[in-house]
């Protein structure tokens, strides 16, 4: 088995699974700014066995994004080993991951996602029927406690099984996406594996991915909102670990980098990337002086160009 996790550096930069967010573009653009591994949005094991085609098209990606991961969820373990066959064999990512901390209705209330984690013998089932699957490394994506069930209960649960990277997003399922980092369960499931560990919540800034990396001593981290905000949150985050110090990006730099970014999104998308852009554009100018007025206009961009013209309003 070729284990990627096992040759990247320390602390590894992982752009952490964000449906509807995490596309090949975004994928592309924060792999260009300095992640070291990428997530595919969560794709349902279910789905794969049924309208497989259709659910590829959306886990297609392009050899710069390398290595890329893509997200398995469901409920059933019996689905799981054909999708890991069908993903390996038809998208050839570098690992797959299993989705075990969703608490999104649709996802949690069949029993896949975060409710995984309240049935470690289902979790297990569908651990190993992946692993039957693929030859790829399988890595899982838990929440520091569902339930009475904290990730470190989880985990020792699961340790023998031979999977080869966790993230662990740091809230509770109670506590969804917003409150508190529980720093000192990462750390303890850090204490009882020797593979990678991913620290993943809340972390905005270079200065608190060094708190996330000095409380957890985890192996790296995972940024998801973080980077719809900066795609180059992690060539800063690089740069502050190494120096102390880092730079923050000028109306120039964030205005070239968006301009690349829609022009991946033309690339692989058409008019459709454009359309896809509009969100980004919104997360990308957050609180930019005036943001409420262009936010109008930004939500109508048809083309790079348009981008391009209405992006000077922020000067
Ligand atoms: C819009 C959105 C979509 C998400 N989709 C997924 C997903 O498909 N799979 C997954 O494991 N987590 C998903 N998450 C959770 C994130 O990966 C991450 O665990 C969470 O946002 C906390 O990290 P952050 O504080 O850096 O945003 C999503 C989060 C957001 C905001």
């Amino acid at each position: 088995m070729k284990n990627f996790w096992k040759k990247l550096n320390k602390p590894i930069l992982a752009l952490a699974p964000m449906a509807g967010y995490t596309t090949s573009s975004f994928r592309q653009i924060c792999k260009y700014h300095g992640a070291d591994v990428v997530y595919s949005e969560l794709a349902s094991a279910t789905a794969l066995n049924f309208e497989g085609k259709k659910t590829l098209k959306f886990l297609e990606f392009d050899k710069s994004e390398r290595p890329y991961v893509v997200q398995l969820f469901g409920n059933d373990p019996k689905y799981f080993r054909n999708a890991a066959k069908f993903v390996s064999e038809k998208v050839k990512p570098d690992g797959i991951d299993i989705n075990m901390g969703c608490p999104a209705k649709k996802v949690f209330s069949n029993g896949s996602g975060a409710a995984l984690m309240n049935n470690t013998e289902k979790a297990r089932k569908i651990i190993i029927e992946t692993l039957n699957g693929t030859k790829l490394p399988v890595s899982i994506k838990i929440r520091a406690k569902v339930g009475n069930v904290t990730a470190y209960k989880f985990v020792k649960k699961l340790n023998n099984l031979p999977i080869s990277a966790i993230m662990i997003h740091g809230r509770s399922l109670k506590q969804g996406f917003t409150g508190a980092i529980n720093y000192d369960q990462i750390k303890k499931v850090k204490s009882i594996v020797n593979i990678p560990v991913l620290a993943n919540g809340g972390v905005n800034t270079p200065e608190d991915a060094k708190k996330m990396l000095d409380r957890t001593v985890a192996d790296g981290i995972g940024i998801a909102r973080g980077a719809l905000t900066k795609p180059w949150l992690f060539s800063q985050t690089k740069e502050f670990l190494e120096k102390g110090e880092y730079q923050e990006f000028s109306f120039e730099e964030i205005k070239k980098a968006t301009i690349k970014h829609a022009k991946m999104s033309y690339k692989s998308k058409g008019k459709h990337g454009i359309i896809e852009m509009r969100k980004y554009l919104i997360w990308y100018f957050r609180g930019f002086k005036n943001a409420k007025e262009a936010r109008k206009k930004l939500v109508k961009v048809e083309s790079v160009e348009d981008i391009r013209k209405n992006l000077n309003v922020f000067k």
